[in-house]
């Protein structure tokens, strides 16, 4: 198939674009490079640098295109908080042009890159698909706002949707990893602790309701995630359309990921206890049985050393990130 990847310059679409290419299909990789990396764009791929919002731009990018892979999006939790106009321009209007895009081109397979954070603080867990869906900021907002969509454009013309709720993303492909400006996310984080980059690591809050008072996550491979979408573009060709949780469906502690770390790097990690981030659930494992179900996927990277592992081997070849 002739598969167009929006966000294919950042850090999930590049990894899923390594698949894509594996498994022969033909690419075209949409960015504005606003938070991804020239570097990161596989040599392979028609790369057409521009923005989602830009209809002049997108429908000649949609030319013989059979489904479109939409990761492009803004995605700090709390960033959104702070400019959520800045959030529901850039995903949500960026949607609904690549929507109107697509219908005007006849484009009808598309697969979404959702979030947990539509979940909100959940009631239990694992969290099913069919958990009250209530984010806590803007970001997990956008994610479900473009759900809706989707579900109304579906009801309305011939486009399918698969949306992708994906947990916590880590570790890295063969080429292509993590190299977010302002890095984030705990796990580039404390390996920058382990090599030496940064001093320490700050603990959002050691007074969760949690085993150890850290808050729990659900840390699931960037290459699983990668099949998952493979097989997800054909169950929607084949029919299927709905939404599905990635996950790995075993949490762990920011504490216990530190004490990964330390396993896997042979390296200390500096840390101290600091305040809760606002807007931090305490617990977010995925039940992903239906994913399971529906798509007959499996996770082949789910150890959580393993998935430190790779984040490291791309961190030690790309110290300071892409170059481009
Ligand atoms: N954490 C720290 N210190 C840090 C960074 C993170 O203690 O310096 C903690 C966080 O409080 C959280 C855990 O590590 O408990 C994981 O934090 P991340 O920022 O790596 O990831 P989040 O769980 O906050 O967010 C991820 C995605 C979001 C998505 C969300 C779904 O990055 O895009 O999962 O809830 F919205």
């Amino acid at each position: 198939m002739r598969i167009l990847v929006t966000g294919g310059a950042g850090y999930i679409g590049s990894v899923v674009t390594e698949h894509l290419l594996g498994a022969k299909h033909d690419v075209v990789v949409v960015d504005n490079l606003s938070t991804g990396h020239r570097g990161a764009v596989d040599p392979r791929v028609a790369f057409r640098e521009g923005d989602l919002l830009d209809g002049g731009f997108l429908e000649p990018a949609l030319d013989g295109v059979d489904a479109v892979c939409h990761f492009a999006a803004f995605s700090q939790v709390a960033e959104s908080v702070a400019d959520p106009i800045k959030y529901y321009r850039n995903n949500v209007s960026g949607a609904i042009s690549l929507l109107a895009a697509m219908r005007a081109k006849g484009v009808k397979y598309f697969l979404f890159s959702s979030s947990a954070a539509v979940y909100g603080e959940p009631d239990s867990t694992p969290i099913p698909e069919d958990a009250p869906a209530r984010p806590l900021n803007a970001y997990g907002n956008t994610k479900l706002g473009i759900e809706r969509l989707l579900a109304d454009c579906s009801a309305a013309w011939e486009l399918r949707s698969l949306a992708l709720r994906y947990f916590n993303a880590a570790g890295a492909g063969e080429r292509c990893g993590e190299d977010h400006r302002p890095e984030t996310h705990l796990i580039p984080l404390v390996l920058d602790v382990a090599m030496g980059r940064r001093d320490e690591l700050v603990v959002y809050g050691n007074d969760y309701p949690t085993p150890d008072g850290t808050c729990v996550r659900d840390y699931i491979h960037v290459k699983d995630l990668a099949t998952a979408h493979l097989v997800g573009l054909e169950k929607l060709v084949a029919g299927h359309a709905g939404v599905l949780n990635l996950g790995n469906g075993t949490g762990f502690s920011v504490l216990e990921v530190i004490r990964a770390a330390e396993r896997v790097t042979k390296r200390t990690v500096h840390y101290r206890i600091g305040e809760r981030r606002p807007g931090d659930p305490a617990v977010l494992v995925a039940s992903s049985a239906e994913a399971e179900r529906v798509l007959g996927w499996k996770r082949f990277h789910p150890g959580i050393e393993e998935i430190i592992r790779d984040a490291f081997a791309w961190k030690k070849r790309h110290p300071d990130g892409y170059e481009s």
